[in-house]
């Protein structure tokens, strides 16, 4: 592990039982209360838009934002927020996807994306790649292209990178 590694791992707190019995919630708060921890993520996020050739930064509702804004402003790139249905005022691409507990559907501005861009995908944990899954198909039905999809945690034992790597289509999952 990485000097990086374990300064991010060592301020994320296991929860358990949360937010129902049986699911092991990490929760970055402590993560993101830290500057330099933050600032260290915020740039090891920066590092994967510029070697993707991103030129846009998607953020899942809502912690995708919370890492995505900084992620964009880092990387001189714009930010789109991908929302949970009903809270974006504007045109909407929707799309429904199942969850590690339960099921949503997320949606974007159309407009915000278009055939010119190249997209990081940036949130914060990779569980079942339901959440991700919704987000590329989104950014694909838009007309954009999909530069990767850049995450602090994976969930490895829930299986979400091989669920994603037929919607992924060879761009990267680099979680950090
Ligand atoms: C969590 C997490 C990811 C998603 C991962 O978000 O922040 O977006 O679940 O799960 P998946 O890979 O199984 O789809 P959540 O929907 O809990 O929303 P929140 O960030 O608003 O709490």
């Amino acid at each position: 592990m990485t000097d990086v590694q374990e300064l991010l791992l060592s301020r994320i707190r296991d929860v358990a039982d949360y937010p129902e019995p049986g699911v092991m919630f990490k929760d970055i708060t402590p993560l993101l209360a830290d500057p330099a921890a933050f600032t260290v993520l915020t740039d090891s996020l920066a590092q994967v838009a510029e070697r993707t050739g991103a030129t846009k930064v998607v953020g899942l509702e809502a912690r995708g934002f919370i890492l995505g804004a900084p992620v964009a402003v880092r990387a001189g790139l714009g930010f789109i927020p991908v929302r949970k249905a009903g809270k974006l005022p504007g045109a909407t691409l929707s799309q429904a996807y199942d969850l590690e507990y339960g099921s949503a559907e997320i949606e974007v501005h159309a407009e915000d994306l278009g055939a010119e861009d190249r997209i990081l995908v940036v949130d914060d944990v990779l569980a079942t790649g339901g959440t991700a899954e919704a987000s590329i198909q989104l950014i694909r039905r838009a007309g954009a292209e999909v530069a990767g999809l850049a995450v602090l945690m994976e969930l490895g034992f829930l299986g979400g990178r091989d669920r994603l790597a037929p919607a992924l289509a060879g761009a990267p999952l680099e979680a950090l």
